[in-house]
């Protein structure tokens, strides 16, 4: 008789669905019963919790991540003809942001251990018109905070924090999203602190940056119809905002929860000659995503395939050698840390709750995927 092998999701959200259900559908009755369904005051309180969480003065929802990225840009006035620094090793919004106020994206090279951005590599990249510094925390690792922001001081740049894989992470004792100028979220449901369809947020301690992102959100109005300069609809709804209260609250056991699944994995897969995410030198890491370094990348891939177990591939090609970018320049080499980590990097399944049983199951395959012989 055939054993039947039950699969291994890369992401299983259905758990926490099914615990937090009864609260989430009670809030979103609520507000739906009051008539209240975009920028009410689920969004004004969690707009609170959410600026006391990360330690800052001012958080701004808009209508997901990426706007995050491009209201706060816009909000720093760049503009064409300015140059922004980032990682090519990062989902595509990040760039796409800088593109869209009509900047230029300049690809600085990363770091082997924390997949971020090299401070050193960020130095070599600055001009004459370079006016920002994008950093992403990857896959919940923090960017190295205190040499950017030095070299942002020296250079008198803004920073803009790409905190969407990040949600609690921290540096330095401060958590992500504190830091630079201004701090950027998604609440993609895939995400540490993720909504039930898309959401953002902004955060910041600057007033000037506070006022102008909030009008920016909403068509650019000072009040109602009247209008001073060219915005945007990015609002969060009243359904994210009172899901995300609720989840906000128990968010540090799911972080918890994470790094026990992250710990779990270091040990089982100690032996295995690969190299395993590396920790922060002074912070946390969030766990958004469980990436290893290691040699048959494809290899190790196809043998949890064949076992019906998930993975993910962040990211198989730098943003720098993508089609939309060719104009820029870049060549095979330009950047060999990224290029390298593309052909070598893994992620595995984490989220919190995942059953040990599949840790224990995704640890085997690659192990055994990985033996010798
Ligand atoms: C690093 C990074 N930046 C920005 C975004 C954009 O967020 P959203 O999908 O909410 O627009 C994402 C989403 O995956 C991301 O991973």
């Amino acid at each position: 008789m055939s054993k039947v092998i039950s699969a291994v999701p890369f992401l299983d959200l259905a758990p926490q669905f099914q615990a937090l259900e009864a609260e989430w559908l009670t809030a979103i009755r609520a507000s739906g019963a009051k008539g209240s369904f975009i920028l009410g005051p689920n969004v004004t309180a969690f707009e609170q919790e959410f600026a006391a969480y990360v330690g800052v003065k001012h958080a701004i929802g808009v209508a997901n991540g990426t706007d995050s990225l491009i209201l706060s840009l816009r909000a720093l006035g760049i503009k064409n003809g300015d140059e922004v620094i980032t990682t090519p090793f990062t989902f595509f919004a990040s760039s796409e942001a800088i593109d869209s106020v009509g900047a230029t994206p300049v690809f600085a090279d990363i770091e082997p251990g924390s997949f971020c951005l090299d401070p050193a590599s960020v130095r070599r990249c600055i001009t004459a018109k370079t006016r920002a510094i994008l950093p992403v925390h990857l896959f919940g690792h923090p960017a190295a905070m205190d040499e950017i922001m030095a070299i942002a001081r020296e250079h008198k740049l803004a920073v803009i924090e790409d905190c969407a894989q990040a949600f609690g992470a921290t540096s330095g004792g401060r958590v992500v999203g504190s830091i630079g100028d201004t701090g950027s979220f998604s609440f993609y449901p895939t995400k540490v602190l993720g909504c039930y369809g898309d959401g953002g947020m902004i955060t910041t301690n600057r007033d000037d940056l506070n006022e102008h992102i909030r009008r920016l959100r909403n068509h650019g109005a000072v009040k109602p119809f009247l209008h001073t300069e060219i915005g945007c609809n990015s609002r969060l709804d009243e359904i994210q905002a009172a899901v995300l209260r609720i989840k906000l609250r128990t968010v540090n056991s799911d972080l918890d929860g994470r790094r026990r699944v992250a710990a779990e994995y270091d040990r089982r897969l100690a032996d295995a000659g690969i190299k395993t995410p590396s920790r922060p030198k002074n912070g946390t890491h969030a766990f958004n995503l469980y990436t290893l370094r290691l040699p048959r990348r494809d290899g190790v891939r196809q043998a949890l395939t064949d076992n019906q177990i998930g993975s993910s591939q962040c990211y198989p090609l730098g943003l720098h050698l993508q089609d939309v970018y060719q104009h820029l320049g870049y060549q095979p080499g330009s950047l060999p840390v990224c290029e390298q980590a593309t052909t070598e990097t893994l992620s595995l399944p984490i989220y919190p709750g995942m059953p040990v049983e599949h840790v224990a199951r995704v640890s085997a395959a690659v192990n055994n995927a990985l033996a010798p012989g």
